[in-house]
């Protein structure tokens, strides 16, 4: 099985649904609402309007967050060009909404809003490689997706390697290999998504991509951010589980949560060394969604709709209501955690232009 495969968030509608428990994700939207719509006005340069307008949502998972920012483009697009096109209804929207295979698509197209202007498309597969028809789409949207790697990175998960990430989750800063073998995949896997979005991109098209990232410090006396969040305290319940014998230690030692979050810095040199498409915008915002998560109950809601599908696959589907109800208390127990004005984590809000070709 792919590893991505494993990537996609809890389907369906119910409590614990990523459907459900997504408002710190989708809390950036509104934050971006002005500047896709001052962007696309002032940047977006289709030289001839097509008939056909294709838009592209990049990890959309079950659609929620997705649908309020298809309709923010739509508008803003509609805006730019009072066309005849549009106003005598010959200009059509196709919205490709693409995540891994194992996305709940169901979900999304039964809950696709009502009166919508545009064909809503399914496209499921890996956003690292090519998906699109070539010079096809005139404007790719990405949210809180850009972060998940492609695969764990191999160092990390070798008991021979210095790098070996023994008895941790996922990277934590004070393991400076662990972290820039992090770095080194995501680097990859960023310019993987670039490659073969800069094929599928028109001219003069841009893309809108919200990537989750930490600030370049943050005291964790006070602060925390999710990565540190997932790997202190998730973490360490799954060791002490371990520890009560659920599963074997080892268990904990093979596995590696496969996304990492940049800091501001690292993404804006990843994106300057990629030649098809120049940098528009590059603005942190500081996510409004993270106040949705004020009890401990919401934050183990929003952990688990995201990561059950892999710790699951790891641990067994058995361990996971005991997991998420050690993390509770554990949370619980610990003021700086508990508190969503101490979650440093930023959104990072780029705009990029393709080239032209
Ligand atoms: C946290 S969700 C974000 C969903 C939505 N964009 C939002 O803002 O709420 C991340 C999504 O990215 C998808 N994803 C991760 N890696 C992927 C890949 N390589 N190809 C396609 N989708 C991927 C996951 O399946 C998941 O649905």
């Amino acid at each position: 099985m792919r590893m991505n495969s494993l990537y996609a968030m809890n389907a369906g509608e119910g409590p614990q649904s990523y459907f459900l428990n997504s408002s710190y994700q989708g809390g950036v939207i509104d934050v971006a609402k002005p500047i896709i719509e001052e962007e696309i006005n002032t940047k977006l340069d289709i030289k001839n309007l097509p008939n056909r307008f294709c838009i592209a949502d990049f990890g959309c998972s079950t659609g929620h967050n997705s649908f309020p920012a298809i309709q923010i483009i739509t508008q803003a697009i509609n805006q730019k060009y009072k066309s005849p096109k549009i106003t005598s209804g010959t200009l059509e929207f196709s919205v490709f909404f693409n995540d891994a295979i194992t996305n709940d698509f169901g979900t999304l197209f039964r809950s696709l809003p009502p009166n919508i202007r545009y064909h809503a498309k399914a496209v499921p597969g890996d956003f690292h490689g090519r998906l699109l028809q070539e010079y096809s789409l005139h404007f790719a949207y990405s949210s809180w997706s850009l972060h998940w790697l492609s695969t764990v990175p191999e160092a990390v998960a070798d008991s021979s390697s210095p790098a070996w990430n023994k008895g941790e989750i996922l990277y934590t800063r004070d393991r400076k290999l662990v972290c820039d073998a992090y770095l080194d995949q995501y680097e990859k896997d960023i310019g993987s998504f670039l490659e073969s979005r800069a094929v599928e991109i028109v001219s003069g098209g841009l893309m809108t991509l919200l990537v989750p990232a930490v600030p370049d410090f943050w005291n964790p006396e006070r602060e925390y951010t999710v990565t540190s969040d997932i790997s202190y305290l998730l973490g360490s319940c799954l060791v002490d589980m371990a520890k009560k014998g659920r599963f074997n230690e080892a268990k904990v030692d093979s596995f590696n949560l496969p996304y990492y979050f940049p800091t501001p810095e690292q993404l804006k040199a990843i994106l300057s060394k990629n030649q098809s498409f120049t940098t528009e915008r590059f603005e942190i915002i500081n996510d409004p969604g993270k106040h949705t998560l004020a009890s401990v109950n919401a934050r183990a809601a929003f952990f688990r709709a995201i990561h059950e599908r892999l710790l699951s696959n790891h641990f067994g589907s058995d361990i996971m209501d005991e997991l998420f109800e050690l993390y509770m208390k554990k949370l619980e127990a610990s003021p700086v955690f508990k508190n969503p004005d101490n979650d440093k984590t930023i959104v990072i809000l780029a705009v990029l232009k393709r080239k032209l070709i």
